[in-house]
This record gives structure tokens, C-alpha cells and sequence, in this order.
């Protein structure tokens, strides 16, 4: 591989640093293109533009493979607990027992959340959606908990992972009108989390191992992504230096829409509407063909895999698992698989490269263990707060980072003059 690639432009050559990664990812580097040339580059939705140069994940979008800190997905989905993976991610090492140990300590004790803090969720209105109540949470941290000093900022990460959940759990409880219920220091992250969902104070609760399970997966399979829209988004207000707090809200925002982590949501809710509509499924895959009718296919489709996802590999096969070992028979699995059969050998789907990405079978996963159709972004906002957590750290450790900031090419009017009110037409 060359190390430059040369550029010509109005007759002038340009030599660029080529840049190659571990995994031999090849990338042209322009910074100082505009200085040298006055020119910039285009790249409208970033499709080819790297932003930074990372550590922590690793894609290669045709093969299917998906790995953090060099770990296959599907190795650390079978064997490993979300906790010591969002260790992997956050320090870059997997922890050792007396690592993990503390670690699981810290995100235990720091589970409670300000009794104060408990105050703000009486003026959400009930019908809140909870990723709105958890954006506003998240960033209200940062007022209770404030970067002091160096030590600070693992104790807020600690925080972060910890008190995140309790929120998530209490946006939940507040939705349902049920009291709060505080979580218990003997279980573990995901039975805490199910234990602050689900109990309530008139009968004990006991943690279905199944669910458990079925969850530390789900948190595992969202934990990273590398450059996706809202690590982009964390990492673009991080570089402002805004503290954690802020920097992970902003995160939980941008997930938030239907084109990123909101797909979850909108995968159960097609499929009921079709469901509803009498399972006419060639019906939808047509609607989602036809360029003039705004549908599309919700769970199908990603910007970089164009092969499969292996995450929703892995997903397919435990909505099955989940749903058999909970006795769950749900018609939407059918639907979903039916649709994903039908989808696979139509033209356009082939055409595109679409495939079901790790939001079309999560859903089903999440309804079989109970969780409501709008709070599924939210449990994907649990997975990936490790990911987003890891990233900021990396820019915040990066004694080159710069603010993001990048340029444009303007295509508005050229100078005019102001006109006043009395004589425009
Ligand atoms: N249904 C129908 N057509 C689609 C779909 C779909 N789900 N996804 C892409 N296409 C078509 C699109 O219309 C375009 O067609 P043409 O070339 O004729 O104009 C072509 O496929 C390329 O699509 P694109 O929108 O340019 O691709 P993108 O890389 O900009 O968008 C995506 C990727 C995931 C936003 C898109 O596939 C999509 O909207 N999928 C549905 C939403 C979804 O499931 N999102 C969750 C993604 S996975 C979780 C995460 O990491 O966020």
C-alpha cells in the first residue's frame, strides 16, 4: 500500500498521508487539504468520512464481523456478563476477577439515584415518553454530580452506568403510575434493573434467570458500535469538552429517532399494524418498495452491513430460545420471520444489500419479557451507554483532540441588501 495518494486539483497535485488501520482499513487523510488548496471535501451523511482514529470497535460491514477491543460479538454474547463488557470497552482490557469484582461494587453502590433527582419525575406528564425523561435525567446528572477533580471521572462514568438504569426503571414506574421501587444491593446489574421494573411493594419478586439472561444479551449486543449517529453525537459535543453527563444526553437524543435506535420501537409497531391489518405481508413489502409512499421496512437495512448483521444472527436465534424457555407464543415472531423470508428473495431487498439489523428481532425479545413498546430505545440506550462512555473517554484522553468542526459549502443567495419592511412587495 502506497503511503500518499496524490490529488489533483486546477492542475496543482496534492500529496496525502494515507493512513492504514490494524484490520488494514485504508484512509486517505485531508487535514490539511483546505490550508494547502483551499478546498474541502463532500461527504453528505458521513458515509466516507472517518472522523477519528479509535481503539475500541471494530466492523467490517461485508463480512458481518463485529468485534470490541478485538473480541468477536458472538464469543462475548455466549460468555461474557454485560459489566465486565462494559469494562472491555470503557479501560480497553477485559477486567480481572479482583477488576471485576470492584467494578460490579462501584455499579452496585452507586445505584441510587439523589432523593431530589426523585422530585423531577412528578412534572413529566405521565405520557412522557421515557426516552424524553431519560435525556432530561441524564443531563440533570451532571448538576449533582459534578467533574471536580481527576477521580471525578470514573466515579461518574461509575455513576452514569449505575443510576441510568434506576432512572430508566423509574421513567417506567412513573408511566405506569407504581411507586418507585429503590434497587437492592445483593443482584446483580440486569436482576436490579429487572427488579426495579417490575417489583412492586405489595408481593415479593423473584428475577426470572431467563430474563436475565435474555437482557445481559441485549445490553451486550448494543454496547458498541463504533462511529454510528449517536457515539458520532457524543463524541461531537464531547469534543466542545461538555462534561459526561451532557456529552451522553446528547447521545441518548440522537438515538432516539427512528432511522437509529427508535427502529426498535417502530419494528413492533409495523408489524402489528400489520398483524391488525390482516397479515397481508406482500402488501408492506410492496409499500416499503414504492418510492413514492414514505413506508420502509423498519429493522431492515444498515449504512455498513451489507452482508448481514450479526448481531440480529445472534438475535434471531435467541428470540426463539427466550420465547420457548418463557413459554411466550407470540404471532409477531411469526409475522417478523415471515416477512424476513419474504424480504430476502425480493429483488429490491437483494438489490440493496437490506437485511434485518439487530433491531428487527430485539423487540420481540424485550415483549416476551414484559417490557413496553416505548421503552425499547430506552433499553437500548442501557447497552450503549458503555460504547458511548468508551468513546468520550478516548477524545477526552486524546491529547491532540481537537472541537469538531466541520465546514460546508454554502449554495445560498451571494451579498444582497437589507430591504426595509415598508418596501418589500
Ligand atoms: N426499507 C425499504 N427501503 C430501504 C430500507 C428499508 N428499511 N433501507 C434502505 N432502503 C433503500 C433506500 O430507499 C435506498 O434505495 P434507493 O437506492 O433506491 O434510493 C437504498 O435502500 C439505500 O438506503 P439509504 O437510506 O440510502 O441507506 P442509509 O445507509 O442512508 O440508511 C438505514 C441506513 C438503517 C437508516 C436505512 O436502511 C433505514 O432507514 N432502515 C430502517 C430503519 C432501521 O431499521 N434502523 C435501524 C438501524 S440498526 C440500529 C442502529 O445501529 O441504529
Amino acid at each position: 500500500m502506497d503511503d500518499t495518494a496524490k490529488l489533483i486539483l486546477n492542475g496543482q497535485e496534492y500529496l496525502l498521508p494515507v493512513i492504514v488501520g490494524s484490520e488494514n482499513e485504508v484512509g486517505v487523510d485531508i487535514s490539511r487539504l483546505r490550508s494547502d488548496s483551499g478546498a474541502i471535501t463532500l461527504d453528505s451523511g458521513y458515509a466516507n468520512t472517518g472522523a477519528c482514529i479509535s481503539d475500541i470497535t471494530f466492523i467490517d460491514g461485508e463480512k458481518g464481523i463485529l468485534r470490541y477491543r478485538g473480541y468477536p460479538i458472538e464469543q462475548l454474547a455466549e460468555k461474557a456478563r454485560f459489566p465486565e463488557v462494559a469494562y472491555l470497552l470503557i479501560f480497553g482490557e477485559l477486567p480481572t476477577a479482583t477488576q471485576l469484582d470492584s467494578f460490579r461494587q462501584d455499579l452496585t453502590y452507586h445505584s441510587m439515584i439523589h432523593e431530589d433527582m426523585k422530585k423531577f419525575f412528578e412534572g413529566f406528564r405521565h405520557t412522557a415518553h421515557p426516552m424524553a425523561i431519560l435525556s432530561a435525567m441524564v443531563t440533570s446528572m451532571s448538576s449533582y454530580y459534578p467533574e471536580i477533580d481527576e477521580e471525578d471521572e470514573y466515579r461518574n462514568i461509575v455513576r452514569l452506568l449505575a443510576k441510568t438504569k434506576t432512572i430508566a426503571a423509574y421513567a417506567y414506574k412513573k408511566a405506569i403510575g407504581q411507586p418507585f421501587v429503590y434497587p437492592k444491593n445483593s443482584l446483580s446489574y440486569c436482576s436490579n434493573f429487572l427488579h426495579m421494573m417490575f417489583s412492586v411493594p405489595a408481593e415479593p419478586y423473584e428475577v426470572d434467570p431467563v430474563l436475565e439472561d435474555a437482557l445481559n444479551v441485549l445490553l451486550i449486543l448494543h454496547a458498541d458500535h463504533e462511529q454510528n449517529c449517536s457515539t458520532s453525537t457524543v463524541r461531537m459535543v464531547g469534543s466542545s469538552q461538555a462534561n459526561l453527563y451532557a456529552s451522553i444526553a446528547a447521545g441518548i437524543c440522537a438515538l432516539w429517532g427512528p432511522l437509529h435506535g427508535g427502529a426498535n420501537q417502530k419494528v413492533i409497531e409495523m408489524l402489528t399494524m400489520i398483524q391488525d391489518d390482516g397479515g397481508d405481508l406482500k402488501k408492506y413489502v410492496d409499500k416499503a418498495k414504492d418510492k413514492d409512499d414514505g413506508f420502509r421496512l423498519f429493522g431492515f437495512g444498515h449504512r455498513v452491513y451489507k452482508n448481514f448483521d450479526p448481531r440480529a444472527t445472534i438475535l434471531r436465534k435467541a428470540a426463539a430460545s427466550v420465547l420457548d424457555r418463557l413459554g411466550v407464543d407470540d404471532p409477531l415472531l411469526d409475522i417478523a420471520r415471515q416477512l424476513e423470508e419474504i424480504a430476502l428473495k425480493d429483488e429490491y431487498f437483494v438489490q440493496r444489500n437490506l437485511y434485518p439489523n439487530v433491531d428487527f428481532y430485539s423487540g420481540i425479545i424485550y415483549r416476551a419479557m414484559g417490557i413496553p413498546t416505548d421503552m425499547f430505545t430506552v433499553m437500548f440506550a442501557l447497552g450503549r451507554l458503555p460504547g458511548w462512555v468508551a468513546h468520550w473517554k478516548e477524545l477526552r484522553d486524546d491529547p491532540k483532540g481537537r472541537i469538531n468542526r466541520p465546514r460546508q459549502i454554502y449554495t445560498g443567495s451571494t451579498e444582497r441588501n437589507f430591504v426595509p419592511l415598508d418596501q418589500r412587495g
